[in-house]
C-alpha cells in the first residue's frame, strides 16, 4: 500500500513522488483567485472517488453554499458525496455548538482549540483520512498577538500530525508574496505555491513545489490551466 495520498490532479502527483506523504501538513499558498480552494476540493473529491477515502473540508473563508456553488461550476456534486458519507463540509463560521469564546460567537471566528475539539469528536465516529482547512489565514484572525498565534498554530500542527489525517492548509499570500503571519510555512511539511503571471499580454497560472519533506520533488515552476473539469498541471513545461 502507498504511504502517500494522491491528489489525482492531472500532472501534479508526478511532481511530488505520487502525492502527499501520509500524516503530513501541506500548505497550499497563493494570492486571491489562484485556485487554492479548487485544489483543496479536488484533493478531497478525487480521494473519495478514486481511493474511497473520507474527507473533511473546514471552511471559514467562504460559506458552505459558496463552496457547493464553486464546485458545481466544475460539474462536481459535493452534496451527493456528503450523502454517501464520503465528504463533510463544515462551515466553521456557523459552528456554534463547540464555541468556547464570545469572539467566536460574535464575529464568526474559530480558534485552533475549537478546530481541535471538533476534529477529535469527528474522528471518533468518522474514518476521515483527508482534511482541508480553508484557511489557516482566517483562523489566525482569532488571535490578537502573533506570539499567541504562533504557539497555538504549533500546538495544533502537532496534534494534526498525530491524528491520522493528511492535511492541506490553505494560506493566503500577501502582495509581497509572503504568508500572512510568516510562520505558516514552518509548521508545514510541504509548501505548494499557486500563482499567476502575465508577460507580453499572455496570462498564465503557475504552480511551484517550494518544499516537501520526505520527498524528492520537482522544484520548477510549471504552468497549469483551470479547465471546465478543474485543474490540469503541465509537468513537462517549465516557466522562467
Ligand atoms: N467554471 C470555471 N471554469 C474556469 N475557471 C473557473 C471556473 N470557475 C472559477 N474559475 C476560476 O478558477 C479560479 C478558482 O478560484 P479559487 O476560488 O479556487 O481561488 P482561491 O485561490 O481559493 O481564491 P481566494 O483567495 O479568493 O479564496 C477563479 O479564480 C476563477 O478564475
Ligand atoms: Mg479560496
Amino acid at each position: 500500500m502507498s504511504d502517500r495520498k494522491a491528489t489525482h490532479i492531472p500532472g501534479f502527483d508526478e511532481l511530488v513522488g505520487g502525492g502527499f506523504a501520509d500524516g503530513t501538513i501541506n500548505l497550499i499558498t497563493g494570492p486571491p483567485g489562484s485556485a487554492k480552494s479548487l485544489f483543496g476540493i479536488h484533493y478531497l473529491v478525487n480521494g473519495a472517488h478514486m481511493d474511497d477515502e473520507v474527507g473533511i473540508y473546514l471552511t471559514l473563508e467562504e460559506s458552505r453554499e459558496s463552496i457547493l456553488r464553486a464546485a458545481k461550476g466544475f460539474s462536481i456534486d459535493l452534496e451527493s458525496l456528503e450523502k454517501d458519507g464520503k465528504l463533510f463540509i463544515v462551515d466553521l463560521g456557523k459552528m456554534r455548538m463547540e464555541c468556547t469564546s464570545s469572539e467566536e460567537l460574535e464575529w464568526g471566528l474559530a480558534s485552533f482549540d475549537t478546530l481541535n475539539d471538533f476534529l477529535k469528536n469527528h474522528l471518533s465516529f468518522s474514518s476521515a483520512t483527508r482534511l482541508v482547512l480553508d484557511s489557516v489565514t482566517a483562523v489566525g484572525l482569532y488571535y490578537k498577538s502573533t506570539e499567541l498565534l504562533r504557539r497555538e498554530l504549533f500546538k495544533f500542527a502537532r496534534l494534526l500530525k498525530t491524528s491520522g489525517l493528511t492535511s492541506l492548509m490553505i494560506s493566503e499570500l500577501t502582495s509581497d508574496g509572503e504568508t500572512r503571519y510568516g510562520i505558516e510555512e514552518f509548521v508545514a511539511d510541504s509548501m505548494i505555491k499557486l500563482d499567476y503571471e502575465s508577460s507580453s499580454g499572455e496570462y498564465r497560472r503557475t504552480l511551484t513545489v517550494k518544499k516537501m519533506r520526505f520527498t524528492k520533488h520537482d522544484p520548477l515552476k510549471h504552468p497549469f490551466l483551470v479547465m471546465d473539469t478543474g485543474i490540469e498541471v503541465s509537468p513537462d513545461e517549465v516557466i522562467g
